[in-house]
């Protein structure tokens, strides 16, 4: 019983986020704030995020479109598609989902899009403001969800030691530059370790609160983990069978935990809350 107590569940709170955004939008609407996703190829995995992404839309009373282009488009047709999303004002938030292509430039395409309607936070602008600790861009939606789910169960990462595993520009570095703010709900001490990084485990055993995002399923295993460590897994793997399983050996690693994010209901729930969340922003934004 007590292993289901300390679980940070992501879908009990992310359904609370988008309940409170439903009601927003639900006053707010002259018009539905509207998330387009542009799509290139047919990954399995995308296709398994966008729908979510658009089932999350339909029940916060978003509009929703995909535009779902051949995998074989040019770079500069892809980025015309963008451009064109940019100037039409009924377009509040635009995402490219990514993997893109190999032969599609992916900074420049996440460069061309309006950053003010970047709702996934991954153009300069918005990363230089996340940096800069200047509230005013948008924040990348892993991150975010992240600090809104410990904020939920009134975790706070002052003071703490906080120790992410993986440099992605989508969740480490983004999640790093979060962390380390000064401002309440932040104010961590932040350790970010990588593939280079050496004496890993004498660091994982040093954290409050462990972040792993490197895409290897299982890799945190209970010996490198403090005993009331807090554990959150961003990893979202297959296994052979094939099931939905984290970075986080999760059945030897929660025992030691004071809290534990679950795969699936944890972080993956909260990171499309945030792009709700995102989306009804920049909604507001273009109201004003
Ligand atoms: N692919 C997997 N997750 C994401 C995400 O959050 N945003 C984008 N653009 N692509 C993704």
């Amino acid at each position: 019983m007590w292993v289901t107590m300390k679980r940070l569940d992501g879908t009990l709170v992310a359904e609370k986020i988008r309940e409170t955004l439903r009601d927003k939008v639900s006053i707010l609407a002259r018009r539905k704030p509207l998330l387009v996703i542009v799509w290139v190829g047919t990954n399995r995995a995308s296709e398994t995020y966008i729908r979510a992404k658009e089932k999350a839309c339909h029940g916060v009373g978003i509009a929703f479109a995909l535009i779902h282009l051949n995998e074989s488009i040019t770079s500069s047709a892809l980025l015309e598609h963008i451009r064109a999303l940019n100037q039409r004002p009924a377009v509040d938030a635009i995402l490219v989902q990514l993997p893109l292509p190999p032969h599609i430039d992916t900074d420049r395409a996440i460069q061309t899009i309006d950053p003010t309607k970047d709702v996934d936070g991954l153009h300069p602008i918005n990363q230089g403001k996340l940096l800069l600790g200047d509230p005013s861009g948008f924040c990348p939606c892993t991150p975010a969800g992240i600090l809104a789910l410990l904020s939920h169960y009134k975790i706070d990462p002052q003071g703490k030691h906080v120790v992410i595993a993986g440099r992605s520009n989508i969740v480490g570095k983004p999640l790093a530059a979060l962390l380390m703010q000064k401002r309440a709900g932040c104010n961590a001490t932040v350790t970010l370790i990588h593939s280079a990084s050496t004496h890993i485990e004498h660091l994982t055993k040093e954290a409050d609160i462990l972040i792993i995002a490197i895409g290897k399923r299982h890799w945190l295993k209970a010996p490198m983990v403090k005993e009331g460590a807090i554990v959150i897994d961003v990893g979202i793997n297959q296994d052979e069978k094939p099931n939905i399983v984290g970075d986080v050996d999760f059945d030897n690693v929660a025992p030691k935990c004071a809290w534990i994010t679950p795969v699936p209901g944890g972080v993956g729930p909260m990171t499309i809350a945030m792009l709700m969340h995102n989306t009804v922003r920049s909604y507001e934004n273009r109201l004003l």
